[in-house]
């Protein structure tokens, strides 16, 4: 039976403190109650003496949130303690996370200190906060460049004052995945009381090591991993929960396991990633847009035969249906008969074969080929001609009156034009609600990303858009320097893809 790894998720603290990503309190109760669903064990839901909103989001997450405990942050501080101990008072189980910071640069520039102060403010913040709640957790901030005999004496003495957690964080991002283990075995073997107090860690990935560091604690002995939600936080963020999650469940030999439940991972991140306007990097691990995309043939080929070929995790184990295929010049035959059959064309050889050279020449003119791109080159002119949205005409006006925004859009299916209007809460809402009254299927805008290519407000926007019909899914891409615009005709490339058709006239 594999030992326990405790998950301690602050993408509410320190990955809401990043600049851009502040959600409000029922934004926070949102994802609380899916951290809560996913199976972590402590929420870090603020620094309550931060400000209003940080005090009033950990108490409404204690009421509604019960299985977890809910921490709040503090410094050691006797006001911040009082404070967060105040936002916990409804917690089922409230936790009250102090510290201070233990290296040199923090105690002599920072604090302007001594190691023998820095120690005292440690237990008294340790020993009032063990007064007021049930769990205390003490941060040793700036481990990752303290001393490790000076560390071993602070974590003596606050276990000794009662704090049954011991955060260990590498603020600055700094160690090696060595390094950072040797200090974690450090202080198991050298901290008379360790058997009293369990180990956290506490990333940080300024040099791209957050989760390196993290696995290498949890091997030398730490028992808490501190993470957020698509790795977000302070600079280059913490350590990431999906990365940590999946890289003990697919190395089950190192007995190690979290009661993470995974198939939520990917409902997690989006969640994130839209309440925090935090776009997720294509290339992330776990649940980047392509971590589970296949683009050169030879790959495209082995996953086809069998799946564990290119892919080390099940795509379905963390809540994605299935591995995208994407075609591109370099996919094979595999791939192409593939698709084909999904859109229900069994080719026989030669057939595949003259419709491969058309794919090949098709692909070298266009980034990725598409479903409708695929009628095109078997001939289905009938579906391609239901399956051709296009804007014609997009007007909208903006305002601060409620509904803010009316957006009025003629569509081109084929031949045929249709014109719709529609209200919401900004021009690009009211564009895609527009669009969404003339066509024939329920589809779910589960993505948006816009991006600037410079600066400056005359700059092309890039929009990505992720659009789910049913069961496919389909990504849509387009700029333009009126971003309205780059929003409407991205949600369209992504409509194509999914061979979405117009609604009937109702006459
Ligand atoms: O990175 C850090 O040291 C922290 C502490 C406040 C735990 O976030
Ligand atoms: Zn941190």
């Amino acid at each position: 039976m594999a030992e326990k790894l405790y998950i301690f998720d602050t993408t509410l603290r320190d990955g809401e403190q990043v600049p851009g990503c502040q959600l409000n309190t029922t934004e926070k109760i949102e994802v609380a109650l899916l951290l809560d669903q996913l199976g972590v064990d402590v929420i870090e839901a603020g620094f309550p003496v931060s400000s209003p909103g940080d005090f009033n989001s950990v108490l409404e997450i204690s009421k509604a949130v019960t299985r977890p405990s809910i921490c709040a942050l503090t410094r050691a501080v006797k006001k911040d303690i009082d404070v967060a101990a105040e936002s916990l008072r409804l917690a089922k189980r409230g936790r009250i996370h102090t510290g201070i910071g233990v290296s040199p640069q923090h105690i002599f520039n920072k604090l302007r200190s001594t190691p023998e102060k820095i120690i005292a403010s440690a237990v008294e913040a340790v020993r009032h906060a063990r007064n007021l709640v049930g769990e205390v957790e003490f941060y040793a901030e700036d481990a990752g460049r303290a001393d490790n005999e000076f560390l071993a004496r602070v974590v003596e003495a606050v276990i000794d004052a009662g704090a049954t957690v011991v955060n260990i964080p590498d603020t600055t991002g700094y160690c090696f995945p060595e390094e950072y283990a040797a200090k974690i075995r450090y202080l198991v073997e050298n901290v008379p009381n360790m058997d009293r107090a369990i180990l956290a860690t506490h990333c940080h990935n300024d040099l791209g090591m957050a989760t390196a560091n993290t696995l290498a604690g949890v091997l030398a002995g730490a028992r808490q991993a501190e993470v957020t939600i698509n790795g977000i936080g302070e600079r280059a963020g913490n350590t990431s929960l999906e990365e940590i999650v999946m890289a003990l469940r697919t190395h089950p030999a190192y007995g190690v396991d979290t009661e993470i439940d995974a198939r939520l991972i990917t409902k997690a991140s989006h969640l994130v990633s839209s309440l925090m306007n935090m776009p997720v990097q294509p290339n992330k691990a776990i649940v980047g847009r392509n971590a589970f995309a296949h683009s050169s043939g030879i790959h495209q080929d082995g996953v086809l035969k069998q799946r564990d070929t290119y892919e080390i995790i099940d795509p379905q184990d963390v809540g994605i249906n299935e591995s995208s295929i994407a075609l591109t010049a370099r996919s094979g035959r595999a791939a192409l008969a593939h698709r084909l059959e999904l859109l229900g064309y069994k080719l026989e050889k030669e057939e595949l074969d003259a419709t491969y050279e058309k794919f090949l020449d098709l692909a070298d003119r266009k980034k990725e080929i598409h479903d409708y791109d695929l009628l095109y080159l078997v001939g289905d002119l009938e579906r391609i001609q239901n399956q051709t949205i296009k804007l014609k005409f997009l007007s909208v006006t903006t305002g601060t009156l409620q509904p803010t925004a009316t957006a009025t859009l003629v569509l081109k299916f084929g031949d045929r034009e249709r014109m719709a209007t529609a209200s919401g809460n900004g021009p690009l809402d009211a564009a895609i609600k527009a669009v969404k009254s003339l066509i024939n299927e329920t589809v779910v805008l589960q993505e948006f990303l816009m991006q600037a290519m410079t600066k400056g407000s005359d700059d092309v926007g890039r929009v990505h858009t992720q659009v789910k019909c049913g069961d496919n899914l389909a990504h849509g891409y387009s700029a333009n320097t009126d971003t309205v615009r780059a929003g409407v005709e991205s949600f369209l490339d992504a409509l194509r893809c999914l061979g979405v058709t117009e609604k009937p006239d109702k006459d």
